[in-house]
Parts: structure tokens; C-alpha cells; sequence
């Protein structure tokens, strides 16, 4: 028996996204996506780097199974490129795009792995952003019509769907900071894009219930743990701006509560909301069956008399504009203590705290941790083996935090570490490696890091 078993049924898996991984930027009729775009356009990611290759996972997926099955997973979540199944966006589905995932989700299937597809981890096509983007309502419902072409063929082998990842980065790193794609900067934008998020969550939502009655619907938010620097209210203040405008946004609406008059308050110099119609909130209100939680850090916050700047999420741009719209009497205090390649302190003490405070305020809502995990510089593969052991660390103890939340009382239902391959990483590039596995860019070999041995052992005894 491990130190600290988890519950039987227990789900231990790894995530990846498909821009991140796949590559095969031109190949089988995919078409151009937002990430195309903007990872091509000079001075958005470090070193200029782009997709067009990346993992070569659309040529290698065979042969990286094969390696999950090696760690023992028993779920892999992994994203579907729109821009692969409808090049423009809406209209006409390319099958040929749709083939790739058939074949992923049969190769899982066969080697006992589950499926966790995410329908939608940033990769918009081109085409929908021409037309406005999140910002436009169309976006959310030629989302409808994606879902429904997904669900249609993978159904009948898929019973658990994460309709979006991360909807805060899609709305305010793309539409307000504009350092993830398209890289527009209006904060107005961001929070339309906000609201048409979760109206595409309420309407996929509606698509796959009417294929498959029982199938578990899931989105991925990465809920911010912000703590005020003091007691003092206008510290406390601060945190809860934060808390309005990073969590609430989205838990309020997917749990029938609508958009608080507070959130609506804090941000009325810069939009009226006017793009919330009747009866979306019902729409947004589908909730979930399952509520994925991604987690990597903590911020500490203060009141400021001076405007401030928070940190920038982007790799690339020196100087860019707050994701934080109506924030800038929020000052972000500099990460303390160990801190990770990405500049996120590592603070395990936070998942538990997240993962308590959702089952707190929504009892009844099963959890499931759908990324967490760390970047670390200089991981160099010496005779076969990548000593990681930062990375491991890092494992062991947010595993240890989650472990403490369950015991506590939260459902938690399982762990996807972030990720299984090093990857693309956003404005980042090729330069932060999040992988447990690591791949050789040039040969694109992969070599399990010493945290995949660590994993799979985990994996093996349910437990640490
Ligand atoms: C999350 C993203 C994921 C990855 C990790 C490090 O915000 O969902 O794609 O980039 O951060």
C-alpha cells in the first residue's frame, strides 16, 4: 500500500493540445488557425517560433500511444483541431481531418486508454476571426455546428467531452493582453469574447446531449488563486476585483448564477455588456457534469494609488497591455520563494485551497484535475535519462495537495499531468519544456524524464 492511496477508479492521465503537438500545419486539408497566424507573425513568440512542426504528433500518434501505454495512463486528454475538421470555420466538414481523431480515439481504445477530447484549445480557424472572433456572437454558434460534427462520428466511442480549455487566456490573453492569438488588444473585445465562450460552452453542451443522453460534459477553467498581500479591505478588494474578473466570469454564468452585478460594477467604464441577449444566461447555465480544474500558481495582490502592471504571459512582447481589464489599482506582487522556468511560484498549498473552495461552493460537482505541471530550464537527455528533479518534486506535491483536498471531502476524480511532451508553448516557443517525456526537436526523438518513471510508479500503486 502506498503513504497516500487515492480512491479506487482514480483517473491518472497526461494532456496535450493539438496546435501544441500535432504539426501537420498544411496537411490533409486542415485549415489556417488563429495560432497559425499569429505564431507567424514576426515578434509574437520567442524566437519566432511556430507549429508548423512541432511534435510531429499528427505522423507519430501510433508510436506515442504506445508510450502512454509504456507510463501505464489510463486517460489521455487531448484537443481536436477545428481548423482540421472545418477549415472555414463553419461550413463544410474535410472527413480527412476527422480520420485523424477517428484513428487517435481507436488507438486509445485499444490500449485501455480513455479518451478526454477537448474540442477546443485555442486553435479558432482563421476564417471565424476574419469574421469577428470570440468577440462575435456567430463565433459561439458556428461552435455549435463544430461540436456537432465532432460528436456525430466520435460518440459512439467517447463518453466524456471538455467542451473548452481555459476560456480566461482565450478572452483576455487573446483579446486584452494580446500576447496569445490573435493578439488583439481591447479589453472591451475580451470581455465579449468571455461571454461567447460561455455561450459556446452552453450550446455544445446542448449538441452533445442531444447525441449521447449520458455523456459526462466537462470544461477546463483555469481558476486563479489570488490572495490579498494583508488583511486591509482594500487589499481584500483588490483579490476579489481579481476573483470577479479571473473566476467568477465563468463559474457565475455555468452555474446558473448569470453575471453578478458586482463583475458588472467593477467593469462598467469599459463595457455595458449589451452582447448579453435574453435568455443566454439560460443558455450558459447547461452547467457541467464534471468541472476540469487546470493549476499551475498562486498571485499575491495589493491596493496601489499607481496604475500597475501585472505580469506579462507572453514570451515575446516586452511591454504589453494588462489581461486585466478595470485592474490597474491591482498591484501584483512579484512571485516569492521557488519559482518555475515560466516565473509561477510553486505553491502546492493552493490546489487544495481551489479544489475546496469549488467543492464548497458547488457541492454535487464532481472535479477532475485536467492539467497541472512545470517548467524547468536546462534539461539536457545524458546516456538516455533526463534528471528532472525539479519536475518530480513539483509532482509529488501537488499530488500531496491533491490528495489532501480528497481527504478533505472534495470529489476529486483525477489527475492529467501538463504534459505528457515537451512542447509548443504558446508566445513561449520551444524554449519552456513542460513535457515528463522530453523530444529532441531535431530527431523528434522521445525519452521518458525521470518524472514519467516517477509517474508511471504513482500510476502503478494508485498512491505515493
Ligand atoms: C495552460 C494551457 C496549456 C499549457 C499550460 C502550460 O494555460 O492550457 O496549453 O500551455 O498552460
Amino acid at each position: 500500500m502506498p503513504d497516500l492511496a487515492f480512491p479506487d477508479g482514480f483517473v491518472w492521465g497526461a494532456a496535450t493540445a493539438s496546435y501544441q503537438i500535432e504539426g501537420a500545419a498544411t496537411e490533409d486539408g486542415r485549415g489556417r488557425s488563429i495560432w497559425d497566424t499569429f505564431s507567424h507573425t514576426p515578434g509574437n513568440t520567442l524566437n519566432g517560433d511556430t507549429g508548423d512542426v512541432a511534435d510531429d504528433h499528427y505522423h507519430r500518434w501510433a508510436d506515442d500511444l504506445d508510450l502512454m501505454a509504456r507510463l501505464g495512463l489510463g486517460a489521455y486528454r487531448f484537443s481536436i483541431a477545428w481548423p482540421r475538421v472545418q477549415p472555414g470555420g463553419s461550413g463544410p466538414v474535410n472527413e480527412a481531418g476527422l480520420d485523424f481523431y477517428d484513428r487517435l480515439v481507436d488507438g486509445l481504445l485499444e490500449r485501455g486508454i480513455t479518451p478526454l477530447p477537448t474540442l477546443y484549445h485555442w486553435d479558432l480557424p482563421q476564417p471565424l476571426e476574419d469574421a469577428g472572433g470570440w468577440p462575435a456572437r456567430s463565433t459561439a454558434e458556428a461552435f455549435a455546428g463544430y461540436t456537432d460534427a465532432v460528436v456525430s462520428r466520435l460518440a459512439d466511442r467517447v463518453g466524456t467531452w471538455i467542451t473548452i480549455n481555459e476560456p480566461w487566456c482565450a478572452a483576455f490573453l487573446g483579446y486584452a493582453e494580446g500576447v496569445h492569438a490573435p493578439g488583439r488588444r481591447d479589453p472591451a473585445d475580451a470581455f465579449a469574447a468571455a461571454h461567447h465562450l460561455n455561450l459556446a460552452h452552453g450550446l455544445a453542451h446542448e449538441v452533445i446531449r442531444s447525441h449521447d443522453a449520458e455523456a459526462t460534459i466537462s470544461i477546463s477553467l483555469n481558476l486563479h488563486v489570488t490572495r490579498p498581500a494583508s488583511d486591509n479591505p482594500r487589499d481584500v478588494a483588490a483579490a476579489d476585483h481579481i476573483d470577479l474578473v479571473g473566476n467568477r466570469v465563468f463559474l457565475d454564468p455555468l452555474f446558473g448564477r448569470g453575471y453578478s452585478p458586482r463583475l458588472r460594477e467593477v467593469t462598467s467604464t469599459i463595457t455595458d455588456w449589451s452582447f448579453v441577449r435574453e435568455g443566454d444566461t439560460d443558455i450558459t447555465a447547461a452547467g457541467i457534469d464534471l468541472l476540469g480544474i487546470n493549476y499551475y500558481s498562486t498571485s499575491t495582490v495589493r491596493a496601489s494609488d499607481a496604475p500597475h502592471r501585472s505580469p506579462t504571459h507572453g514570451g515575446a512582447s516586452a511591454t504589453p497591455p494588462s489581461p486585466w481589464p478595470a485592474a490597474e489599482a491591482v498591484e501584483f506582487l512579484p512571485s516569492s520563494g521557488e519559482v518555475t522556468a515560466m516565473g509561477w511560484n510553486v505553491d502546492p498549498a493552493g490546489l487544495t485551497e481551489l479544489l475546496l473552495r469549488v467543492a464548497a461552493e458547488q457541492p454535487g460537482v464532481p472535479m477532475i484535475v485536467t492539467e497541472n505541471g512545470s517548467a524547468w530550464p536546462d534539461e539536457k537527455v545524458v546516456d538516455g535519462r533526463v534528471h528532472d528533479d525539479r519536475r518530480i518534486d513539483y509532482l509529488d506535491r501537488h499530488l500531496v495537495a491533491v490528495h489532501d483536498a480528497v481527504r478533505s471531502g472534495a470529489d476529486v476524480r483525477g489527475y492529467l499531468a501538463w504534459s505528457l511532451l515537451d512542447n509548443f508553448e504558446w508566445a513561449y516557443g520551444y524554449d519552456r519544456r513542460f513535457g515528463i517525456v522530453h523530444v529532441d526537436y531535431e530527431s523528434q526523438a522521445r525519452t521518458v524524464k525521470d518524472s514519467g518513471l516517477r509517474f508511471a510508479q504513482i500510476i502503478a500503486a494508485n498512491g505515493l
